[in-house]
């Protein structure tokens, strides 16, 4: 009689984006193919423990879900350490560490990103054996390089920045298009780079409006057709509006130029993944299926120096990886002329 399998439950949590289901693919197929073990999905992250809500996740289900943008498991944004309506703070968590017995689970991979991650950790210090994968469109987990979701928001960024050049010139328009990026601006960096922003806004650079009046006064004196001023959804801003109406009412209104806004809003976050982005999340659940097996618990999956490797959860929680002030892209921006609403060119 052989020894009974290892249980292992996969959960995704917080914001979907295109790859999940090629990381839930990786680490099922790793697990069942490689390491002979039973594989849970819990559905629509913590709170599928809470409500010991589940699937059985067999070769067949993982299947044909590569491609697939979203998550077959579905996602909420439950956090079960933060008590509501006065309820004992530990109810939820003493729940989950109930279920994860019943379910007989021995580990957990929690797909998510910082909050998911956060949870991640106060779960493995109250005892359970857990693995983090990080995914999130806006690329800002601490301990990870990269993360899949990030170059599949850009290409989109990037596809519409592109279709936005066109319609700039046949209007003689300044078009501003708001990027996701709920702390940083990793998407509206890069899609910028990309998609040949002449002004790009990150909340990591403080910016004021008059610099960018001025470029885009300066680019019109030079008789340049139009301008495309990308913006990330987190800067300062002092209105309820949105950063892109915020920031395209404020041009209009201090340099009399035509200025339309696009929010590209949740688009980033839908479809397919890229071929890039489909790789990175098979190799991130897959390696999330040899850490459980090697018994690294405590730990997440993270790219470092271009090497997947892991970090411990506890390092992770509650931190935001921003762009650095001596960002090389930004640097070969500012060489390039794109303003960064900053005084430096
Ligand atoms: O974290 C990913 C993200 O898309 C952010 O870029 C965005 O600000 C946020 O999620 C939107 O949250 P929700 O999906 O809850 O509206």
């Amino acid at each position: 009689m052989g020894s009974r399998k290892m249980r292992i439950g996969i959960l995704s949590a917080g914001g979907d984006c295109p790859g999940i289901n090629a990381a839930i693919r990786g680490v099922g197929k790793t697990a069942i193919v490689e390491y002979d073990m039973d594989v849970v999905g819990i559905v629509n992250g913590f709170s599928g423990l809470v409500e010991k809500e589940t699937i059985d996740l067999n070769e067949q289900l993982l299947s044909g879900i590569l491609t697939l943008g979203g998550t077959i498991l579905g996602t909420s944004r439950l956090k079960p350490f933060k008590a509501v309506d006065g309820e004992d703070p530990q109810h939820k968590p003493d729940l989950i560490k109930k279920n994860y017995e019943e379910l007989g689970l021995e580990a957990l991979v929690c797909i998510g990103g910082n909050g998911t991650q956060k949870t991640a950790s106060l779960l493995a210090r109250e005892g359970l054996n857990i693995i983090g994968v990080p995914k999130t469109i806006d690329n800002d987990i601490w301990g990870t390089e990269v993360t899949f979701g990030f170059d599949t928001a850009v290409h989109i960024a990037t596809e519409a920045i592109d279709r936005l050049h066109t319609t700039a010139n046949s209007h003689k328009r300044v078009m501003v298009i708001e990027v996701m990026g709920h702390h940083a601006g990793w998407i509206a960096l890069y899609s910028g780079i990309a998609g040949g922003g002449d002004v790009i806004l990150v909340p990591e650079i403080p910016y004021n409006l008059d610099h960018v009046y001025e470029c885009l006064m300066e680019r019109s004196r030079k008789k340049k057709p139009y301008s495309i001023v990308v913006v990330g959804e987190g800067i300062e801003k002092p209105s309820k509006k949105s950063a892109g109406a915020y920031i395209a009412k404020q041009i209009r209104k201090n340099t009399g130029l035509e200025t339309r806004e696009t929010i590209l809003g949740y688009i980033q976050r839908g479809g397919s993944p890229t071929a890039t982005d489909r790789i990175l999340a098979t190799r991130f659940g897959a390696y999330a299926a040899r850490l459980i097996h090697e018994k690294q618990f405590g730990t997440m999956v993270a790219m470092r120096n271009g090497v997947i490797s892991s970090v411990p959860l506890d390092e992770v929680g509650g931190k935001v990886r921003l762009i650095e002030a001596d960002n090389k892209l930004v640097e070969k921006g500012r060489y390039m002329g794109v303003c960064f609403g900053d005084c430096r060119k």
